[in-house]
Parts: C-alpha cells; structure tokens; sequence
C-alpha cells in the first residue's frame, strides 16, 4: 500500500505534458514566404519574396487566442508587361482571433484565424521605363482582412514545430507621373518554423 501511495505521488510529481492552454504565451518564428496572386485586371504584377516571419500568441482560453504576426520588411519587385517598373518594400502586420483544435493534452493542435492587415509601403525606388520617365513612385498603405490556417506540433515541454498559411487582402493605389494603378496584392503567406511556449 504504502508502495503505491509513493508511485501516485512520483507520478504527480511529473511535469505535466498539457500544452497551448490558458494563459500561455506562444512564439513562433521561420521563413515567411509572401506570393502575391495576381489579378488578370491588374497592370502591374508583384513578385514574390521570402522574410523572416515572427509571430505572438496569447491563449485567452485551451481554445481561444490571439495572435499578432511580424516580418522583417517584404522586398517586392513591381513588373509592368514582365519588365521591372519598381522596387517597394512593405511590412504587413496582422491581428488575429484564433481558435485551436483539440484540448490542453493534444500535442497536435490545428488552428483557424480570422482578423485584420495593416500593410504599410516604404522605399519606394523607380526602375526601367518609370526611373527613365523620371517619375516618382508611391504606393498607398492598405487597410484589410487576413485569414490564417495552421498547425502546430509538441516537439517537447515547450518548442513546437509549426507551419502555416496565411491570406491577406492588400489593396493599394500605386502613383507614378505616368498614372495612378489600383494594385490588389492580396498575397497568400505561407510560414514554416519553430515555436516556443512561455
Ligand atoms: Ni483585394
């Protein structure tokens, strides 16, 4: 009797294996990789880039989160009739409500996310017909919704591996002296890392 009174208590003792529950603060952080999808409509077309995609999660509940993603600043090559026009860097941070899948003791947790994008542009640089033409270029920052779909997998107590997708509706007025472009970007994110729980 007193042997198995001793095993409870080791047993007990045990840090338990519960992981993304309540109160928890998740890191995560891996290469973000932005594509924008191209509009037919569209006169300029945007290339992809690949950055440094660092994310913060609070879990309000076993369930509930929220989420607010940040990069290194996105370098995109803008094209006009497959020739570079511009060069623009953004930086798209987002606030998420997130809802995850299964309880405190799965180790693996899927999860949705629903929420909002800022997507401010910056460095604007002119090249090819617009630099000759001497023009300047400017591009207008974007209000709009995000949507994300991910997962997240126990490696141990607190690293975890994670892989997500993201879609972000980024609209902008592209301005140049040759004309103004309406430009939708709307870029699916695609973020493959490692995640840390505090
Ligand atoms: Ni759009």
């Amino acid at each position: 009797m007193k042997k198995i009174s001793l095993l409870v208590a080791a047993a007990l003792m045990v840090p338990s294996a519960f992981a993304h529950q309540a109160g928890d603060i998740l890191v995560r952080g891996g290469a973000i990789m932005v594509s924008p999808t191209t509009d037919s409509n569209d006169t300029l077309d945007v290339q992809p880039n690949t950055q440094l995609g660092l994310t913060l999660s609070y879990m309000i509940t076993d369930n509930w989160g929220v989420e607010l993603l940040a990069a290194t600043p996105f370098s995109h090559s803008v094209e006009m009739g497959g020739s570079e026009v511009a060069k623009v860097k953004h930086l798209p941070p987002s606030l998420m409500a997130q809802y995850y899948f299964g309880n405190a003791q799965s180790k693996v947790r899927p999860y949705v996310g629903a929420g909002i994008n800022y997507t401010t542009f910056f460095d604007e640089e002119a090249k090819g017909t617009l630099a000759a033409a001497g023009s300047p270029v400017e591009l207008d920052d974007s209000w709009g919704i995000a949507a994300q779909a991910g997962l997240d997998m126990k490696i141990n107590e607190n690293w975890f591996v994670n892989g997500s997708v993201w879609y972000m509706d980024i609209d902008t007025d592209v301005k140049t002296d040759l004309g103004t472009f309406k430009t939708s970007i709307d870029p699916i994110g695609l973020m493959v890392g490692l995640g840390y729980r505090f």
